[in-house]
């Protein structure tokens, strides 16, 4: 089969709706040919995948490991501890080397673009960005520290005063200019600079940009595109499609909720993300699925009015992995966000239930609805295996 679309997989509306649909339909013949126990389809045989992780994982690690030996491949497990990817080496320099020994990569990582990360400690907040070499004025710097209730963006040129605060900053900019940050406090000035206390995490994009070969996003914090790919095959075996259904999603506007925007910007159907204020799903995303002209799309912090007539209610941790000292906080800011009995009685009788899983039963959703029978969580799980194989097929040019 002839490839189209670009060398990678990073982000769903990367590829038009006529290609996701054929990766989609490709994931269903495959899967009926492994389900009926056939294993002469051996398309990656000779070929080798590196897998690099710096997050836990369940069902990507063993979804691609196993997809991609069954299909003749050999895949190798890089862990956290193992290249330490931005930390051990440069991400740019993984990306040169692993693209010469294999075919294809799959990486599961924090950043999804260049980050800064600076480990300011004890510096009161107040006095944090007060000033910025020239070279950086215009770019946007988001900063965040330890404390989630004080987050947002600065540009450089800014003078913010936070509320008293100590802890951690992360700039984020997507800038290959040398970042050299004055970060004062009273009676002290303190400048990190490339090599010093600021280093550059590893992400996804440097990867994919520096490898020769195809790049496959296992989840980054922005996204999670091989997983609204398994969803999307998940809900077409069992609606019988997904133009025109009404997927209504409960929670944080994470990484998951970035890639169903960015499907909805690809194939239409009725998207809606209802989460708790100051949870909503990156602005940028939101405008560009919306502009997109493809699906309809709404934000609301109204669940129960949000999952009438869903064909789909989905949800998801409220705490994502690198949020995890956030959880009890965040378990407050998501009362009446969680998915009980009788929010999915208010979806109604067609609606099934969906989760990416792992799940925190009894926090964003109760035991009854994960173990109620129009929950389609495990065929959901299933499915990643298959839809990555097809995606794999796709990138291979097979
Ligand atoms: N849904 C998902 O990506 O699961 P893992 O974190 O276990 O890979
Ligand atoms: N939002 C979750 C998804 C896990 C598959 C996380 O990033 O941890």
């Amino acid at each position: 089969e002839m490839k189209s679309g670009p060398k990678d997989f990073l982000h769903i509306n990367d590829f038009d709706k006529e290609t996701i649909l054929k990766i989609i339909n490709r994931a269903s013949e495959v899967k009926a040919l492994l389900k009926s126990g056939d294993r002469s389809f051996l398309p990656f045989k000779g070929k080798t995948m590196a897998m690099i992780f710096a997050k836990p994982s369940m069902r990507t690690r063993v979804s691609f490991e196993t997809g991609f030996f069954l299909l003749g491949g050999h895949a190798i497990y890089l862990g956290p501890d193992d290249i330490q990817m931005g930390k051990r080496e440069e991400t740019r320099d993984v990306a040169r080397v692993l693209s010469r020994y294999n075919d294809i990569l799959m990486a599961r990582v924090f950043s999804h673009q260049v980050r800064w990360f600076v480990a300011f400690f004890d510096i009161p907040m107040a006095h944090v960005i007060s000033h910025a070499q020239p070279l950086m004025r215009s770019h946007e710097i988001t900063w965040m520290d330890q404390n989630p209730t004080q987050t947002g963006n600065a540009s450089c040129d800014d003078h913010p005063s936070f509320a008293e605060g100590r802890g951690n900053f992360e700039l984020d900019f997507s800038s290959e200019a040398p970042l050299i940050l004055h970060i004062a406090e009273v009676g002290h000035m303190y400048v990190a600079a490339k090599g010093d206390a600021c280093y550059r995490r590893e992400d996804i994009l440097d990867l994919a940009a520096y490898s020769s070969v195809p790049v496959i996003n296992g989840l980054t914090d922005y996204n999670h595109p091989c997983q609204i790919m398994a969803d999307a095959l998940t809900i077409i075996e069992h609606i019988g499609q997904l133009e025109g259904a009404k997927v209504v999603y409960v929670g944080d506007g994470n990484n998951i909720v970035h890639s169903w925007l960015l499907l909805a910007s690809v194939v239409p159907f009725h998207f809606v993300c209802a989460c708790p204020k100051g949870f909503e799903p990156d602005e940028k995303t939101v405008e560009k699925a919306r502009s997109a002209g493809v699906s309809k799309i709404e934000i609301t912090d109204g669940p129960k009015e949000a999952v009438k007539g869903a064909d789909v209610v989905y949800s998801d941790v409220w705490a994502s992995m690198g949020q995890k000292e956030e959880a009890s906080y965040r378990k407050q800011k998501f009362q009446g966000f969680q998915i009980d009995e009788a929010l999915m009685e208010i979806a109604g009788p067609k609606a099934y239930f969906m989760h990416c899983l792992p799940t925190e039963r009894g926090v964003e959703v109760t035991n009854g609805v994960i173990e109620a029978p129009n929950s389609i969580v495990f065929p959901q799980a299933e499915n990643r295996m298959h839809a990555q194989n097809a995606i794999m097929l796709h990138l291979l040019g097979l």
